[in-house]
């Protein structure tokens, strides 16, 4: 059998997963990202260090895919921007690594399009050859499978759905993303402060979905806000793409029960029903491990 390593590498945690061609984890590791270096040189040193180590207990796996959060160069071997991890603009990672291990493949990809490719080969149930990847966590991400393969549209960053444009000239993003959250949970905290979000250095916006699915108001206004805020983003999404079915992951997914229902009264309002009559809003089905089985199947592709 055959065994990928699959890493996701977000804002927080590098998360390493032993994958094999099936997709079963086999084994899953977490480091921090930047230890507490967060700066360039010190993240890709540290991800050598971490890499290596795991290399040296797995020294079969000879390939090894990469989800970064941000965007790449089209050839897949330079880092543009990584919004949650500052200061990599322009480092030749590809090259760094194939330096450090030269008897290994790697193949980097943008972290929602890896997971969106993880949902289509390891998801449960009968995937569409077309559809939206939408991952809501620290940051705001998309992928579009279309017609099975990733769509990378003409240079290699299509599907920025976190930075199109939001409310007043911001992004998507800095709304729904992890400190957009926590600044809203903030501020209608300051109108309920009966919640029972009251300590909000012990809440992650994780937590606010969880108390909002259990009845808590601030946790229900604050995905509201995300489902209106997301709904609008769609309405030009659908409007381009006209696209049939969305999955959403990423840890935040955990308050798509109070996201849907908002997403379709903003869809309804704006489109007619042609767009929206089947359209179907999914829970990824990978939850945690999309951005590690997504980057395994990375090394599946060719
Ligand atoms: C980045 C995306 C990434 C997303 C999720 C955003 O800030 O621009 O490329 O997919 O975060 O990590
Ligand atoms: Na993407």
């Amino acid at each position: 059998m055959k065994k990928y390593f699959g890493v996701d590498v977000g804002g927080t945690n590098i998360k390493i997963g032993v994958v094999s061609e099936k997709g079963k984890i086999l084994e899953k590791i977490k480091y921090s990202t930047t230890k507490d270096r967060p700066d360039d040189t010190t993240f890709i040193n540290h991800f050598i260090e971490v890499m290596g180590s795991e290399i040296k207990r797995f020294p079969e796996i000879d390939r090894i895919g990469i989800g970064l959060p941000g965007m790449l160069s089209g050839d897949r071997k330079k880092i543009l921007n990584l919004p949650n991890i500052p200061n990599l603009g322009g480092r030749k990672f590809y090259k760094e690594l194939q330096n450090a291990f030269p008897d290994k493949v790697f193949k980097l990809e943008n972290d929602a399009n890896a997971a969106a490719l993880g949902e289509y080969n390891f998801g449960s149930g009968k995937m569409p050859e077309t559809f939206l990847f939408i991952t809501l966590g620290t940051g705001v991400g998309s992928g579009l499978i279309f017609n099975k393969k990733i769509f990378n549209g003409g240079k290699g960053n299509a599907l920025e759905l976190g930075h199109i444009l939001s409310e007043d000239g911001k992004i998507l993003e800095s709304y729904i993303g992890k400190k957009g959250i926590m600044r809203m949970t903030l501020n209608i905290l300051q109108e309920h402060p009966e919640s029972e979000i009251n300590d909000l250095k012990s809440f992650r916006p994780k937590d606010v979905a969880l108390a909002g699915l259990e009845g808590d108001i601030v946790g229900i206004k604050v995905f509201q806000k995300v489902g209106e805020l997301l709904g609008k983003a769609l309405v030009t999404t659908l409007r381009l793409l006209d696209i049939n079915d969305i999955y959403v992951g990423g840890g935040l997914s955990a308050g798509l029960k109070i996201i849907e229902p908002e997403i379709r009264k903003v869809l309804s309002q704006y489109l007619p029903e042609y767009y929206t009559e089947d359209l179907k809003i999914k829970k990824a089905s990978l939850g945690n491990n999309a951005g590690i089985l997504g980057a395994a199947s990375l090394c599946i592709e060719d």
